[in-house]
């Protein structure tokens, strides 16, 4: 019996491994709209963006070797989506002033509170981890936006 279930769990993971998932990245992208594009944009706050922000809010992830296994995969693309829907930093100077002023404040927000990055991606991602100087250069950034 015990047999029998543990097959039925074996055969459940491989069918699951053929389930289409969308991946988000595209091979030499670059985004016209990047908030990296923007000149004033300091090459400091952009390193920080890019390593601890980049692989939910943009349209470039780097993707770790077990995201091709389900449902792995389909755990890390529901936070890449919903991550993007609320902030694409690819996206960034295509927002209306407005917007982005609204999202500066609620980037500075999950800042100060430390809900971002999201917690378990720091547990495999440590470099992600803010330091007290890379909270402070982004918060003195967001709140010069735009
Ligand atoms: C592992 C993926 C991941 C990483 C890395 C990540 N985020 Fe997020 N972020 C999300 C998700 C998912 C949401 C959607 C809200 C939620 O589910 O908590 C979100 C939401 C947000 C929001 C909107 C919050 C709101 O109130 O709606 C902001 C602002 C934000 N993130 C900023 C950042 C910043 C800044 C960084 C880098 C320092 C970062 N995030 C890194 C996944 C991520």
């Amino acid at each position: 019996m015990k047999f029998k279930g543990f097959i039925g769990v074996a055969v459940l993971f491989i069918i699951i491994q053929f389930v289409p998932v969308q991946r988000n990245t595209k091979e030499n992208y670059q985004s016209s709209f990047s908030i990296t594009s923007d000149s004033p944009t300091k090459a400091e706050v952009t390193a920080i963006l890019q390593t601890a922000c980049w692989d939910c809010h943009s349209n470039q992830t780097v993707y770790p070797w077990y995201n091709k296994i389900a449902p792995i995969s389909w755990y890390l693309a529901r936070h890449i989506n919903n991550g993007k829907k609320h902030l694409n930093f690819d996206n960034w100077n295509d927002y209306d002033p407005a917007k982005q002023i609204h999202k500066s404040e609620e980037i500075i927000e999950v800042i100060e509170e430390n809900e971002m990055p999201i917690f378990s991606y720091t547990l495999l991602h440590p470099e992600a981890k803010l330091s007290e100087e890379q909270k402070a250069i982004l918060i003195q950034y967001f709140s010069n936006t735009p």
